[in-house]
Parts: C-alpha cells; sequence; structure tokens
C-alpha cells in the first residue's frame, strides 16, 4: 500500500471538518492532525503572556517557547502546549476570537506549517485546516475543501458550546464565524481558498454518514495496490 497519502481537507470555520477528518482517519487507520489546533494553543500561549502581536521580536522569542504535541486518544487527538493538555481550553470564545488575528501573523504561519510538513512525512495522514491543500501540502492526492450554509454551521457550533457548558448566544457565535471567515479569507499570509484540485463538499443536507462516505469514495482508489 501507498504509505504517504496525505488528505487534506480545507474549509471555512465550523463546517465540520474535524468530524470528518477524524472519521476518515479512523476508518482508514491515518493520523488524523488538527491544525487549526495548533493556531489555537499558539493564541493560548499568546494571551497568558500578553504578547504583543505587533512586536516581531517578541512574536519570535514566544514561537521559540513554545512546544506542541499531539497525544492521540482514540482519534480523539490531544494537544500538549510545553507539556500541558489544553484541548477543551482552546475550544472556548476567548480563543476563537483572537485566534484569526494570530494565525494571519507570518512568522506563527511559517513556524506551523514547517512543524505540520515535518509531521507528515513519510506518514498516512489526514489534516484539517485552512490552507493544508494550498500551502502545507500541495501536492496531497486527495483535497477537499468543505463548505456549508452559514446558518447551519453557527447552529452546530451553538450546540456544541452549549453542550460543554458555556454561555453563548447563537448570533454570538453568528458574528463570530462570518468575521473570522472574513478575516481567514482575506488575510495576506495564504488566506482562505479552495486550491484549483480540490473537491467541494457542501454539507449542508448531508449527515455525518454521507459524508465520510463522499470522502471515502474519493480516497479509496489511492489505496488499491498499484
Ligand atoms: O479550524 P479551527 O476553527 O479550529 O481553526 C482556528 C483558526 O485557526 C481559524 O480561525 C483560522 C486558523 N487556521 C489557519 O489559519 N490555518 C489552518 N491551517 C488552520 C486554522
Amino acid at each position: 500500500m501507498n504509505k504517504n497519502i496525505v488528505v487534506a481537507i480545507d474549509g471555512y470555520s465550523s463546517c465540520g471538518k474535524s468530524t470528518l477528518a477524524k472519521a476518515l482517519a479512523k476508518k482508514l487507520h491515518f493520523i488524523y492532525i488538527d491544525s487549526g489546533a495548533m493556531y489555537r494553543a499558539v493564541t493560548l500561549y499568546f494571551l497568558r503572556n500578553n504578547i504583543d502581536l505587533e512586536n516581531d521580536a517578541q512574536v519570535k522569542k514566544a514561537l521559540e517557547e513554545i512546544d506542541l504535541n499531539f497525544h492521540s486518544r482514540d482519534y480523539n487527538s490531544h494537544i500538549l502546549l510545553n507539556g500541558e493538555d489544553v484541548s477543551d481550553e482552546i475550544r472556548q470564545m476567548h480563543i476563537s476570537e483572537n485566534v484569526s488575528a494570530v494565525s494571519a501573523i507570518k512568522q506563527v504561519r511559517e513556524a506551523m506549517v514547517k512543524q505540520q510538513q515535518k509531521m507528515g512525512k513519510s506518514k498516512n495522514i489526514v489534516m484539517d485546516g485552512r490552507d493544508i491543500g494550498t500551502t502545507v501540502f500541495p501536492h496531497a492526492q486527495i483535497k477537499l475543501f468543505m463548505t456549508a450554509d452559514p446558518k447551519v454551521r453557527a447552529e452546530r457550533r451553538y450546540k456544541e458550546l452549549i453542550a460543554k457548558g458555556e454561555e453563548v448566544t447563537l448570533e454570538e457565535i453568528f458574528e463570530n464565524l462570518a468575521h473570522r471567515d472574513y478575516l481567514d479569507t482575506t488575510r495576506k499570509e495564504s488566506p482562505l481558498t479552495r486550491a484549483e484540485d480540490a473537491i467541494i463538499l457542501d454539507n449542508t443536507e448531508l449527515t455525518e454518514a454521507e459524508q465520510l462516505n463522499f470522502a471515502l469514495d474519493r480516497v479509496v482508489p489511492f489505496l488499491e495496490p498499484a
């Protein structure tokens, strides 16, 4: 079997990229890497340490101090920031509100992309994010670009956060998603855009099982012996 298959999943915030990526990785026994979690963990470190995003030297030093690792438990990857499991904290609203600004910084992107490329070397992986098919793995065999109706996306994220006990309103979530879409697609450094060879997957009306089958149909041909 081909031993270096990369499935790159990009798309807007809260489109279900990680749900699909995890299910796909589990089914295929591939490694799942959540690149958004890396930007979120960097954001958490910057907030905790009051890093001035305009100060290049401070950003550089902070990036040198950050050590990120994934710890996989049943495909629910946990991210460790300097050894501390921050998987829950990075999903909170104060991180979502700051992550687009942090992920727009050139130095941050360069450091993350380098690490992501290293993680994908000589392995079968599914990685989700915003620039995986365009910048991180432009030669990925399978590229999916996910999208869904903004209202449906907001409702899904709202239910998730409420279930976790966060006090948020649907309007807040809708605004945050719209704002992040705007920042992610208009930033200077590798903005969110569909790679020319990426297949569009609109899951507004799809169940999780249906979207998994859609993706599997695209990946399976690459698994067959040559
Ligand atoms: O997928 P997510 O919502 O957890 O990602 C959090 C933020 O990180 C998102 O608003 C944009 C940024 N991001 C990015 O710029 N590039 C990636 N490859 C992944 C995420």
